[in-house]
């Protein structure tokens, strides 16, 4: 009788294991895998599938079955068990058993994480900046850099490891590439950071995961992972800097802070990358499309310089209306520097005419 019943369990956690464990290696639970540190963060989880599942068909197995087996039957409404003063062997081998696993798993856990961190012999640094509600990336001068770049978008080159320096301007942000398998805190007054190895070309999704207020949900920013020597172009390109007296509103692709650049196209720099303002509001000639704030092509149409201005630093002075006060952030007096808020005011004023 006991045998038999030992044999039923065994072949039901068996079929447990069977069906559950293919199905959960098949379903695809993360994103395209973009870098090393991916790859390997998936083996760990594929290897998780494999320990964890059989845990839970023992678990699950011998519960139903009692629940089903050992039911109380018509007749056994007064009666109890036998009485059970404990197994030892029992106590030693299920106590054992998760123990050895979990240290194990820990081993595991721990190498990876010392592997995936690793200091490699060459690597990019990326400042990284987080504000209400918008992601810039600095890249500081250094071998193949040799005057800093900000950009609004992350651009990458592949098979090269890359560290992120992150910092936060105002609250806790967190920045997240899904498909690179890593995130951290953005933290006011402090550098947090990681690496990877982006190793697939491609353009993907950075997002905020930290709620940072009401326009946390369009913290969205983009990673293009490109070739050695589109990397190297790109760079020149950034480096190159505006033409003096370049046309308002024209291809200001960003002089990266440069000094000689006209305000305006410093303006359309700031308004896309380090301002953040597109996060949130609409304007034709920088291609932003945010809808948390007024649209900027209707509601600044044929206002001041100023007005504009006024705005800027104190958004609470005229609120339009449909727009609730206090939801922009009041401090770009002293997040911006005097010439990004010039250019600002210079290039708004040109492009809403
Ligand atoms: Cu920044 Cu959420």
């Amino acid at each position: 009788m006991r045998n038999k019943q030992t044999v039923q369990l065994i072949a039901i956690g068996l079929t447990i294991c069977v069906v559950l464990i293919p199905v959960g290696l098949a379903i695809h639970w993360f994103p395209p895998l973009g870098s090393t540190q991916a790859h390997k963060i998936h083996t760990l989880y594929d290897v998780l599938i494999v320990v964890t599942v059989p845990v839970f068909a023992v678990v699950a197995t011998i519960v139903l079955y009692s629940v089903w087996k050992f039911r109380m039957k018509p007749g056994e409404e007064e009666t109890d068990g036998p009485p059970v003063h404990g197994n030892t062997r029992l106590e030693i081998i299920w106590t054992t058993v998760p123990a050895v696993l979990i240290l194990g798993l820990c081993v595991y856990a721990y190498v990876l994480l010392r592997d995936i961190e690793k200091k490699p012999a060459r690597e990019l640094v990326v400042d990284v900046t987080g504000q209400q509600f918008a992601w810039s990336y600095q890249y500081p001068v250094q071998s193949g850099i040799a005057k800093p770049i900000d950009s609004d978008v992350l651009y990458l080159p592949k098979d090269l490891s890359v560290r992120f320096r992150v910092h936060a301007k105002d609250v806790l942000h967190d920045f997240w590439v899904p498909s690179f398998g890593m995130k951290i805190d953005a933290v006011p007054g402090q550098v947090t950071g990681y690496r990877v190895t982006p190793d697939r070309l491609g353009q993907y999704p950075a997002a905020c995961l930290e709620l940072c207020g009401l326009g946390h949900s369009t913290m969205r920013s983009t990673v293009r992972v490109v070739t050695p020597s589109q990397f190297t172009a790109w760079v020149s390109k950034q480096g190159g800097g505006a033409k003096p007296g370049a046309t308002p509103g024209g291809t200001a692709t960003g002089p990266g802070g440069g000094t000689n650049a006209a305000p305006a196209a410093v303006g359309k720099q700031t308004f896309v990358g380090a301002g953040g303002c597109g996060g949130c509001h609409r304007l034709a000639d920088a291609g932003t499309v945010g809808t948390l704030g007024p649209d900027l092509d209707k509601y600044l149409k044929g206002k001041s310089p100023d007005f504009i201005r006024t705005s800027i630093i104190k958004p609470n002075a005229v609120v339009e209306k449909g727009y609730p006060a206090g939801v922009m952030p009041p401090d770009f007096a002293t997040k911006l520097s005097k010439d990004q808020l010039d250019g600002l005011v210079a290039y708004l004023a040109a492009v809403t005419k």
